[in-house]
């Protein structure tokens, strides 16, 4: 007798082969490894799938009616903590401003630092809880989340600390101090690096309150040289490096991944099929943020089917923020990344469960459903995998069970 069972699914989405523990890419970019019978569940943990699973008695049972199931996603970029949007800029955008001019105006990125200063801690939780309750009705049972809206040792901390809540989603968390240079070192960035490196470092790794850090390398916040001191010094404190790469130009940040061994280099807009054949070498993934490409309406592209012909990984995110990305939706990414990107369903869909827990470095626990693993498991209304990347602006996730425990 187990605690739960799934069945009369439509397919089952496994994304499982066996033996293999690294990113889906190449040739097995699109495996989803469908099959048909049930998804028991005991303790939390997966403990039969497929064939193996039907016919066990379970305490409970949730009919699938029909609907595919599939691994809870796992968005492995987003900047979940900020308080307060910015859609007077959103609305100023439309009107043929572009971000880099908002920015320099002062808005952008260090409006909502200015924002996030002033909210109380209350206000702050209560915020990152609204996004948690979300990211899980949306079907998102793991999120890495990024500080980099406090750009203060106390707001960094403050941020970090409050992503680290208690609630049912799994966060992965990343120090992203090196987003901007804040307001009140506009005259002294070298000072902020300084600050970054000496101080922030230290103190989130003494407090454990990150995996990873990240720096965003772009014209108005750092340099690849800035970027290449700010993650040696997070690597010597622990914390593995993330970029932010190139972006709104190119400015090397892929390259940058691959020569301090950081574990992803995200957006790419401007890397090259030569950018994706280091990347595969170096072992880094590429996290592909087709949201924010759109809500910035850029015309540049990463160079997503040479990725996938020169076997480097990608994994696709919402890169959820207040100011490129203002979604937490998996599923419209999705769409996203089929109709902007030229990625097939199947290729969106790895980078949205397995090669995501791959990007944030859980895939050991979560990211497919395979015996041992994390029962994070959804239930979608739909009949044919693709339709969940079809249908686009509605959730068409039905049940979602979080280790083990229907939350929705
Ligand atoms: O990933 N690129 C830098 N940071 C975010 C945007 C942050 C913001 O606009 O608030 C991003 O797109
Ligand atoms: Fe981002």
């Amino acid at each position: 007798m187990v605690d739960l069972l799934i069945q009369n699914a439509s397919q089952i989405l496994t994304l499982a082969r066996a033996g293999l523990d690294a990113p889906y890419a190449g040739r097995d970019a699109g495996e989803l490894g469908i099959v048909d019978g049930a998804v028991a569940i005991e303790g939390g943990r997966i403990v039969a799938v497929g064939a193996d699973a039907v016919g066990t008695t379970a305490e409970r049972v949730v009919d699938a009616r029909k609907g595919v199931v599939l691994p809870g996603f796992v968005d492995c970029h987003t900047h979940a903590v900020f308080y307060g949007g910015r859609a007077d800029e959103f609305e100023d955008r439309a009107r043929g401003v572009s971000y880099a001019e908002i920015a320099r105006r002062g808005g952008g990125i260090r409006a909502t630092v200015r924002k996030l200063r002033a909210a109380s801690d209350e206000q702050l939780n209560a915020a990152v809880r609204r996004h948690y309750d979300r990211f899980l009705r949306l079907g998102t049972t793991t999120i890495e989340a990024k500080s980099g809206y406090g750009l203060s040792l106390e707001h960094e901390l403050r941020s970090l600390r409050a992503l680290g809540m208690d609630h049912q989603l799994d966060v992965v968390r990343t120090c992203l101090a090196a987003h901007t240079v804040p307001d009140e070192f506009h005259r002294n960035p070298r000072g902020y690096l300084d600050l970054v490196c000496d101080e922030i470092y230290p103190a989130v790794a003494r407090e454990g309150l990150a995996k990873y850090c990240d720096v965003f390398v772009e014209r108005g916040a750092f340099t690849f040289d800035d970027g290449e001191r700010a993650l040696e010094a997070g690597k010597a404190h622990g914390l593995r490096g993330r970029v932010h790469a190139d972006q709104l130009s190119r400015n090397g940040g892929a390259r940058l991944a691959c020569r301090v061994g950081a574990i992803t280099a995200d957006h790419l807009e401007y890397a090259t099929k030569e950018d994706a054949v280091a990347m595969r070498t170096a072992g880094v993934i590429a996290v592909l943020l087709p949201a924010a490409n759109h809500m910035l309406d850029q015309q540049e592209r990463p160079p997503a089917r040479a990725m996938i012909a020169h076997s480097c990984p990608i994994a696709v995110a919402t890169d959820f923020n207040p100011g490129s990305a203002p979604t937490q939706s998996m599923p419209l990414t999705l769409n996203l990344a089929c109709v902007r990107f030229g990625l097939s369903v199947a290729e969106a869909l790895v980078g949205a469960t397995i090669n995501g827990a791959c990007a944030a470095g859980i895939n050991d626990k979560v990211g497919s459903l395979e015996v041992g693993k994390q029962a994070d498991v959804l239930v979608c209304a739909v009949r044919d995998y693709r339709e969940l990347a079809y249908w686009f602006g509605h959730n068409p996730v039905r049940h979602v069970v979080k280790s083990g425990v229907l939350v929705r």
